[in-house]
């Protein structure tokens, strides 16, 4: 999109000009619209699961810019010839639900015949004009939260081998079809400088973004990032999405990896996530009243996992 002539207007909040989370447009001086679409093939067996991590991860843009989710349009591509009917409304069951559990209205959709099962949602959200989060505005001192554990990218591999346990499958599944809504509505009122939320290109992919955006150095600390335990072992087995590796080399050119850090925790920490947790870049001492909210509202996996060290370019520096 970078190169096509793309407009620009006063009341573009963020457009193509930034490539953020979702767009955002100023309707009046106290209401801004948020706008997003996401859609993939299946991630795990179960439909009505899938509906939901689909409609999660969807929906997840909207917080992400540090919104309220108002009303959802489906998109779906269907094998018809090959696939019961029945799981298609599974799919779509899963995915109301969870647009219900976001406190948001499911207003229609557009479905086409397809060879390959496609599922995802368009979400319309609101914001204050004042209050949007975007990927820019980081600064030297502030800490990095991570509010959800890394490793769904491995374990989802591990599961199309038939080689992930049960449990796995299954705490995958639960962090995936969470809700960011509970880590979004803990930002209230808090020094946020950045905010953006994890999924395909990794916590590295989309660390550097933020990096980039706000001409900021990231320093990120392997030990202390929250990772999913089965999938360090499977990450071990050698069980590493595409995508993953992909996320590394393109990420390479601006990382800097301490000796000391193991090659199984640089995969996990560029691990190609589906609706991941948010990476928040919070100013002292708010990210201790963050931390003590994340968990009060029961998102126990929230981590401090770092620091803006520095200006800059947009590097990110690993330490062990
Ligand atoms: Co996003
Ligand atoms: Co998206």
């Amino acid at each position: 999109m970078k190169s096509l002539p793309f407009h620009t207007h006063p009341d573009l909040l963020v457009g193509l000009e930034q490539a953020d989370d979702a767009g955002v447009y100023r309707l009046s001086p106290e209401l801004a619209l948020i706008q997003t679409v996401d859609f993939f093939t299946p991630i795990v067996n179960d439909p009505y699961k899938f509906g939901q991590i689909a409609a999660a991860n969807a929906l997840s843009d909207v917080y992400a810019m540090g919104g309220r989710p108002l009303t959802a349009l489906n998109i779906a591509c269907f094998p018809l010839r090959t696939t019961p009917p029945e799981v298609l409304k599974d799919i779509l069951r899963g995915g109301m639900d969870k647009v219900h559990e976001a406190g948001a209205l499911l207003v229609g959709g557009h479905s086409v015949e397809d060879p390959e099962l496609k599922y995802g949602l368009a979400v319309t959200g609101v914001v204050h004009p004042d209050k949007v989060f975007t990927k820019a505005g980081a600064q030297v001192g502030d800490v990095l939260i991570l509010t959800k554990p890394l490793g769904t990218g491995i374990i989802a591999t591990a599961l199309k081998g038939r080689l992930a346990s049960k449990e796995a499958e299954a705490a995958a599944i639960e962090v995936m079809s969470r809700l960011n809504r509970a880590a979004a509505e803990a930002l209230e009122r808090l020094l946020v400088h950045a905010v953006t939320d994890i999924t395909g290109f990794g916590l590295l992919g989309h660390g550097m973004e933020m990096a980039a955006a706000s001409k900021v150095e990231l320093t990120i600390y392997a030990s202390r990032a929250p990772v999913l335990s089965w999938a360090r072992e499977y990450a071990a087995m050698g069980l590493i999405p595409g995508g993953s590796k992909a996320n590394l080399r393109f990420c390479e050119k601006h990382l800097h990896v301490d000796p000391g850090v193991s090659p199984v925790d640089v995969d996990l920490l560029s691990d190609a996530q589906t609706s991941g947790g948010l990476l928040i870049a919070v100013a002292p001492p708010h990210d201790e009243i963050l931390l003590t909210r994340l968990r009060n509202a029961g998102v126990m996996d929230a981590a401090p996992i770092g620091e803006v060290t520095d200006t800059g370019k947009g590097r990110i520096r690993v330490e062990p």
